[in-house]
């Protein structure tokens, strides 16, 4: 097989793991908020899924002491695309390992990105198959919409920090078939990629850590497909104590209608409202030049995606939020120095529960430099 047609090895995102130090707190959110069913536990750890999620589980929720990512795993699209993925990842010398299977997914391939992230890669993976009394009558449904919260339908993508977002970009291209969709650039420096192997806009995206750490996750996000459930959610968050960082509203990269919040054990998660845009072109790479890019900081500077020369009088920093966001809401952040990350005196058991919460909710670990700049991300 060729570089050409690798685009379609990978089928799409099919499972995340979060760590939480609030376990009961973390459950309680995907639970009663966001409706998603339990479909079993193990150890330290909980496996949920949405009532669209085609698998046993999308979400496994595993206790720890900082809330990060545990792994991300990918489906490939037949036995031998996994195969041959493995043979690319083996062949570019990445960090890799097969593990066994994981409550209703076969054997696994683990191999951390150019930034530490903790990927993985199967093919196995059973048919969810609900009880008698979740059986949905419609027929392209797994289980019944619950009447629970505001319930999300599955999850939908990923967003990782990344010290250099293009080492890790380029390894999703070169030995996954991601094709890239959009991107930021300033100058030289890629402060965002937005990738897919499918029809979806994007289902992981990197974006620049500004905090120059590895191997972190931005957000997780999950799916409702219709906006005004975005809005319905931000008021049930509001009545419930849980922190909205940013939306509802709706990205000028993908187009996705969003909602971000932070779940008490302090992961930032992402409502899409929204597919956002469509991919319809059936090409196996990337055409050059065929993503979206911002200009460039200076016009001596490299040319776009496009391979067009930049306007020389392009104002600084255009393209990197929309028209209304020029001017950054909150801009004095820009200025403000990153603060430490995990917080000096994480002693959770000494903290009243709200001031927990409270830096919980925003840490700034999880915060980068671009969504400080109006939060204008996916
Ligand atoms: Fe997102």
């Amino acid at each position: 097989m060729t570089e050409h047609n690798i685009r379609h090895e990978i089928a799409h995102l099919a499972r995340v793991e979060l760590v939480t130090p609030d376990p009961d707190g973390t459950l309680w959110f995907f639970k009663e908020l966001l409706g998603m069913y339990e479909t079993s536990r193990e150890a330290q750890s909980v496996y949920l899924r949405g009532y669209e999620d085609p698998y046993p589980w999308s979400l496994k929720v595993t206790e720890g002491p900082q809330p990060r990512l545990g792994h991300a795993a990918l489906r490939a699209s037949s036995p031998e695309a996994l195969e041959r993925r493995y043979r690319a990842i083996k062949d570019g010398n990445l960090d890799h390992q097969w593990l066994d299977g994981d409550h209703g997914y076969g054997k696994t391939l683990r191999f951390t990105s150019p930034d530490g992230h903790d990927l993985r890669l199967l093919w196995e993976a059973e048919k969810y198959q609900a009880p008698p009394e979740l059986r949905s009558k419609i027929l392209t449904r797994p289980s019944k919409k619950p009447l629970k919260g505001i319930p999300v339908k599955r999850i939908d993508h990923l967003n990782l920090l990344a010290n250099d977002v293009t080492p890790v970009k380029e390894s999703l291209e070169r030995y996954l078939g991601f094709e890239t969709r959009e991107r930021v650039v300033e100058g030289d420096v890629e402060f965002g990629a937005w990738l897919s192997t499918n029809i979806l806009g994007h289902e992981v995206a990197i974006m620049r850590d500004n905090l120059g750490a590895h191997g972190r996750l931005h957000h997780a996000a999950f799916f409702y497909g219709i906006q005004q459930h975005n809005i319905d959610a931000a008021e049930m968050f509001r009545e419930y104590d849980i922190t909205i960082e940013a939306g509802p509203d709706r990205h000028g990269i993908t187009q996705g209608a969003f909602l971000y919040v932070f779940e008490p054990g302090g992961n930032r998660i992402e409502l899409f409202g929204g597919p956002g845009s469509f991919n319809w072109n059936p090409t196996t790479r990337p055409e050059p030049g065929r993503c979206r890019t911002s200009t460039p900081a200076s016009p001596s500077a490299a040319p776009n995606c496009r391979g067009r020369p930049t306007s020389p009088t392009a104002p600084r920093r255009s393209g990197l939020w929309p028209t209304r966001w020029r001017t950054p809401p909150n801009r004095r952040s820009l200025r403000r120095p990153p603060r430490p990350w995990p917080p000096p005196s994480p002693d959770l058991a000494a903290r009243p529960a709200r001031v927990r919460l409270r830096w919980q909710a925003r840490p700034p670990g999880h915060t980068s430099g671009l969504a400080s700049k109006g939060g204008c991300l996916t």
